[in-house]
Order: C-alpha cells, then sequence, then structure tokens
C-alpha cells in the first residue's frame, strides 16, 4: 500500500514543477493556502495558515517554530529516518477509532497534517519526567553512537 503521507508530497511536489516560477514565492507573493490547518504537537494545539509558506515540511515547523529541535534533519529524502515522529489520526475506514504510525516528518508538508496529534521524542521521555522503555533500552543496551539518529529510532520502534 502506498505511504499516503509521501503520495501527498509527490502530488505537491510535481505541481509546483508545473508552476511559472512567479507562482511560488520569487514575487514575494505567496499561494492560497486555505483558511488554516489545525493539528497538536505533544498535545499542544498548533493551527497553521498563509503565514506558513505551503512548501514547509512537518520537520522544519516542528524544529524551527515549535523549537523542538529532538527531531532531527539530515538527508530530507525519506531515506535515514532521524525525522521520524508519531502520529495519530482519525481511521477513515473505523468510524471513532484512530491509527497511530510512524511518519517521516521530512516527507510530510506542514499543510497536510489537518487532524493529526503528532508526537516527539521529548513527549515520549526525558530527563526531566523520566524515560521511556525504549530509551532506556537503547542506552542500557549500548545502542548508540554518535546519538544522532537514535531519537528517529526511538519513534521509528514506538510507532
Ligand atoms: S531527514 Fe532523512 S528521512 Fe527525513
Amino acid at each position: 500500500m502506498p505511504c499516503p503521507v509521501a503520495g501527498l508530497f509527490y502530488q505537491w511536489r510535481s505541481a509546483k514543477s508545473r508552476m511559472a516560477p512567479q507562482e511560488h514565492g520569487s514575487s514575494g507573493s505567496l499561494p492560497n493556502v486555505g483558511p488554516g490547518v489545525s493539528f497538536t504537537v505533544n498535545d499542544v494545539g498548533y493551527t497553521v495558515g498563509a503565514g506558513i509558506p505551503p512548501w514547509t515540511r512537518l520537520v522544519d515547523f516542528l524544529r524551527e517554530r515549535v523549537k523542538l529541535p529532538g527531531t532531527k534533519a539530515l538527508c530530507r529524502e525519506g531515506g535515514c529516518g532521524v525525522c521520524t515522529v508519531v502520529v495519530t489520526v482519525p481511521d477513515p475506514e473505523t468510524a471513532g477509532r484512530t491509527k497511530t504510525y510512524s511518519v517521516q516528518a521530512c516527507q510530510a508538508l506542514v499543510h497536510s497534517c489537518a487532524g493529526w496529534n503528532i508526537e516527539t521524542i521529548e513527549h515520549l521521555g526525558n530527563r526531566f519526567t523520566g524515560y521511556h522503555p525504549l530509551q532506556t533500552a537503547l542506552h542500557g543496551f549500548y545502542g548508540t553512537q554518535c546519538g544522532f539518529c537514535s531519537p528517529g529510532m526511538i519513534m521509528t520502534m514506538y510507532g
């Protein structure tokens, strides 16, 4: 089954490539992106509107706007997994229930996150509130090297 997030990204990218240069930002004007998209990050609500460029990736929004640097960015191609977050969304196939899975935040545009409940490594566990068993296990079994990709590995296992 194709990944719905990657599908949205590739739709957007191919639409962007068909646009004339003046239509996507070189003139300083932003395309119309609608009234706003609402979602939560670690139980805090956010709404993004026209003030956020439509090409903004979720990973950049998390790091630069929400100031959560635990979610890393490296390849930006969906290959390395350092940007992984966990998302819970309504399941359209089973009314009233949700689905939870890991998402590579470099492959999701923030304007595509409507209704998502996004969880980052900061929410899973930390030195102030205590570590999640996955974090403790990775540490206890010497599962890290430099540690840069550890948040992504933890969030992939968690999702
Ligand atoms: S930055 Fe490598 S998968 Fe997202």
